[in-house]
């Protein structure tokens, strides 16, 4: 059993407490590899941004857990380095079982989210007060989720959002004691949020998709005030990198995100932590054909997934200051 606390992370609840207080949201970005890692600690090291250091079970499976956990550990020790000692949590993103939290617990994990948002409600439930009862024991925070969220990656067909049930919330995060509850209000997972269908074009031609449901997340707000509630699915899919993956080769067709005004304006609600995975792996992979392009008889990987870290760095240092706000808040 090793504390996160020995490896100089952090939970959530200082972060979320003035985060909800100074009405920004700290920034989730999922990491796999060790550019991922490097550009996350740079801009916000850079920007003077809390961060959490997302990890998925696909993650763990792909970069090995104990590498990992050693990243994040080298990660506090190079933001140091860097010239600033940024609270960094460690956090399992999309928990499905006990065992899978307690394993991330007893590595190091200062924060685990158990989605049982899958489950009937009350399975839910018990799902996740096991995981918050040997959590709390360690002082590791825990993220549950109500409502499921709609999504169309990998070919599979969830049109439909299951929004959050607003009466439900007060029950949900008394009986599990959860430290932060995931909602659903509109975002989903991947490149594909919305089908162009769905949108309006704005006076320049611009797809604009269906807002977020901001009445439902007031409704949450009004039954747990000053809880923190986690937005998940919340990349943008700027269409600048979707325009160059395609202009030198790919086929990403279709890809639509979550608008950047509309994260701004849940960032000063009570959302504290917004999710974002899917715009870094835009930025890396537009990075890496453009390079790959241009210069087609390069093979050092240096040389393409260096400029795919400066990418991903200049993304990053963008969400903290004009989207999430957290810049300046470390
Ligand atoms: O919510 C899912 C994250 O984007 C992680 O994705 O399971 O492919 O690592 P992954
Ligand atoms: P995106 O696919 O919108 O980046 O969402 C990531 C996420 O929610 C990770 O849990
Ligand atoms: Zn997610």
């Amino acid at each position: 059993m090793v504390s996160y606390k020995e490896l100089g992370l952090v939970n959530t609840r200082e972060m979320f407490e003035k985060a909800m207080a100074g009405k920004y949201a700290i920034p989730a970005f999922n990491f796999n590899n060790m550019e991922q890692m490097q550009a996350i600690i740079q801009a916000c090291v850079e920007t003077s941004s809390p961060v959490i250091l997302q990890v998925s079970s696909g993650a763990r499976k792909y970069a090995n857990q104990t590498l990992l956990r050693y990243m994040a550990q080298g990660a506090v020790e190079y933001a140091k380095e860097l010239g600033k000692n940024i609270p960094i949590c460690l956090h399992l993103d999309h928990g499905d079982s006990f065992e899978l939290c307690k394993s991330c617990i007893e590595m190091g994990f200062s924060s685990v989210m158990i989605d049982g948002s899958h489950l009937p409600y009350e399975e839910n439930i018990a799902l996740t007060r096991k995981v918050v009862e040997y959590a709390h024991q360690y002082d590791v925070t825990v993220e549950g989720e109500l409502g499921v969220l709609a999504g169309i990656e990998d070919e599979v067909s969830a049109e439909h959002h299951t929004y959050t049930e607003p009466d439900q919330v007060i029950d949900f995060v008394t009986k599990t004691g959860v430290d932060s509850l995931a909602i659903s209000i509109g975002t989903s997972h991947g490149a594909n949020k919305f089908r162009p269908e769905q949108c309006t074009r704005n006076a320049d031609g611009v797809l604009v998709p269906p807002p977020l449901r901001f009445d439902i997340l007031e409704e949450i707000e009004k039954r747990i005030p000053g809880f923190p509630i986690v937005l998940h699915g919340s990349s943008s899919v700027p269409q600048k990198y979707v325009e160059i993956i395609n202009k030198y080769g790919g086929a990403v067709k279709d890809a639509i995100g979550i608008p950047e005004d509309q994260l701004r304006k849940a960032a000063e609600s009570a959302v504290c932590k917004i999710n974002i995975d899917s715009d870094g792996r835009l930025a890396m992979t537009a990075a890496v054909r453009e390079v790959l392009a241009n210069k087609p008889a390069e093979f050092d990987p240096r040389k393409y997934l260096g400029p795919a870290r400066d990418w991903l760095k200049e993304l990053y240092m963008h969400k903290c200051k004009n989207v999430l706000g957290s810049a300046g808040k470390a």
